[in-house]
């Protein structure tokens, strides 16, 4: 091991990420035989060149932080747009994870996103390169890391496809570990696991940031289990720009008004908050616009939902606390009213934190539970 390798692994041991059972890999697997000559390293994103600076490529190869990939596919230099990239997470975080996904010896995983295959080398090494199936969606990626792979001495099966159908072909698996958020639970991973296997994912929706799932498959072809944790950075799905509002808020579209004490802590800052609220207006866009004066607190909130284009502003001026924020709401549906429902109904619930709910995923619809899988907090088809 060359020393910022030994120094990561010792450092990730000392903070308590790498358990025991994940050392060997992470001590056997060096990242930077997946990382290629331009990475987005540093944590800042700033791009850096192998060929230009080598002491700051090699920090950001070892550095406990996520990197962005530039994958040229032998195409050019690897910079620019046109190049696929890709996020290798930070050390630390998949060491976590693949604790999470509780393997032993003789289990079989399909790992969906391969990026850039240092996830499936860890997986190879601790299980065994026939043990390991990895989909990657982008083409490009998947030769690149088929290629980081083979230097590296290792040899899954690496497949370009989109993940959401899994790899039927090496079904029945053990775990699938997805590196890619989801909006819903692709069914054909519960389809593709065996009875007592595990799918571990982060589940998103327009409106939260994105959660970690741990699902039991069961006996009967339906999958449950747990919240346990926030969703990861690096695969958090890409956030619409402001200019969302620009597009669905017109100036000249009719509105109703109304005020409202509820401010935006609890139902939008708060990650259990907006999480439970989430769960009930999946398809609703958030965004802040705030003053351009930074001295100036005032701040308005918008909800959006562009399947119906209802919109609703929620003004915050801190002179109006006690009279009522000013709400405009227009279109079929009345978002500001939704929110104020959900949020209320996680009040009463004793503002629970989102590691007590749960998810269900069955062939026909998945739903959210509280506590126990038969108290329903949300279901979709
Ligand atoms: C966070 S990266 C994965 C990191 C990877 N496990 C590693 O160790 O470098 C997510 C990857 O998922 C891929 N991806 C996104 N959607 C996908 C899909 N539907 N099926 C398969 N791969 C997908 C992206 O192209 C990206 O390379």
């Amino acid at each position: 091991m060359i020393p910022a390798h030994r120094r990561l692994v010792a450092r990730l041991a000392v903070d308590g990420d790498l358990s025991p059972a994940w050392r060997g890999a992470f001590e056997a697997v060096p990242r930077h035989l997946f990382l290629p000559d331009v990475i987005d390293g540093d944590g800042g994103g700033l791009p850096v060149d192998r060929r230009d600076d080598e002491t700051r490529w090699w920090e950001a190869a070892y550095a406990d932080l996520p990197v962005a990939a530039r994958v040229g596919g032998g195409v050019g230099d690897g910079r620019g747009p046109g190049h696929p990239v890709t996020a290798s997470p930070a050390p630390s975080g998949l060491a976590r994870v693949l604790d999470l996904l509780q393997v032993s010896p003789g289990m079989r995983v399909l790992e969906i996103g391969t990026g850039t295959g240092y996830g499936a080398a860890l997986l190879s090494h601790r299980l065994g390169d026939d043990a390991v199936t990895s989909v990657e969606i982008d083409f490009a990626l998947a030769e690149s890391a088929r290629v980081s792979l083979m230097a590296a001495g290792f040899a899954p099966l690496v497949v370009s496809g989109d993940g959401k159908y899994g790899w039927a072909a090496r079904a029945p698996f053990d775990r699938v570990f997805s590196c890619v958020a989801v909006r819903r639970v692709p069914y054909a991973w519960v389809a593709q696991t065996q009875p007592g296997g595990r799918v571990l994912t982060t589940w998103a929706n327009s409106f939260h940031e994105g959660v970690l799932v741990d699902l039991e498959v069961g006996a009967y072809g339906t999958a449950r289990g747990p919240v346990v944790g926030g969703g990861h950075a690096w695969v958090r799905p890409a956030q619409d720009p402001l200019s969302l509002v620009d597009t669905y808020v017109r100036a000249d579209a009719e509105f109703s008004v109304t005020r409202t004490r509820l401010g935006p802590e609890e139902p939008i800052r708060d990650p259990h908050g907006s999480f439970a609220v989430g769960v009930r207006m999946p398809t609703v866009v958030h965004r802040t616009r705030f003053a351009e004066d930074p001295a100036d607190p005032r701040y308005t909130v918008y909800l959006i939902d562009p399947h119906t284009w209802s919109w609703a502003s929620w003004h915050i001026d801190p002179e109006f606390k006690e009279e009522g924020y000013e709400v405009r709401q227009h279109g079929p549906r009345r978002l500001f009213h939704e929110l104020e429902a959900a949020h209320e109904l996680w009040v009463e619930a004793g503002r629970p934190e989102r590691t007590r709910f749960g998810l269900t995923v069955a062939f026909d619809h998945q739903l959210v539970w509280l506590d126990d899988p038969h108290a329903v907090f949300a279901s979709s088809r």
